[in-house]
């Protein structure tokens, strides 16, 4: 249903918007970490299977960033919206297919030990 509409557009697009902890998950948050790794694994094989139609697939890997997620005041410690807003537009006029922001970025990017490390760091209190 989706796929037709899509390839009837100009330069179609997906975005999905998953989050640093698709890579390394909250023990406090165990289904959202897991719904996440999903949409990332996910969002890999959507890419993949939509090339040769010409709809590119993106992904946007937000860290914690300052919005009423969870409610009003839950993300005050968070990167101001703006900031990460103005980030990722730009980085989606060059381009690029994933982005992350901040610690997602880095996190994206990541070896396994640094992963496990981010884990141990995220969970440790
Ligand atoms: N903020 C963070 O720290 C953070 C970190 C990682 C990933 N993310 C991800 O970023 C995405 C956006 O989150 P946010 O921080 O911008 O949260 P938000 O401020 O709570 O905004 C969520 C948005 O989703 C809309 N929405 C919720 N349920 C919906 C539904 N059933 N149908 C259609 N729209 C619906 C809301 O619309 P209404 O306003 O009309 O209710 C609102 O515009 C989410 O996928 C979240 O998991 C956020």
């Amino acid at each position: 249903m989706l796929l037709p509409h899509l390839r009837q557009q100009p330069n179609p697009v997906v975005i999905n918007v998953s989050s640093g902890l698709a890579f390394a998950p909250m023990a406090a948050a165990p289904i959202y970490s897991a719904t996440k790794a999903a949409l990332h694994s996910f969002t890999l094989s959507l890419r993949q299977q939509l090339v040769s139609v010409g709809v590119s697939v993106l992904e946007i890997v937000p860290p914690g960033v300052n919005t009423d997620l969870g409610g009003p005041g839950l993300h005050t410690w968070a990167v101001p919206v703006d900031e990460f807003a103005d980030s990722i537009v730009a980085r989606l006029a060059a381009g690029e297919q994933e982005i992350g922001y901040g610690t997602s970025e880095k996190i994206r990017q990541a070896s396994r030990a640094e992963l496990d490390a981010r884990f141990e760091q995220i969970n440790s209190h």
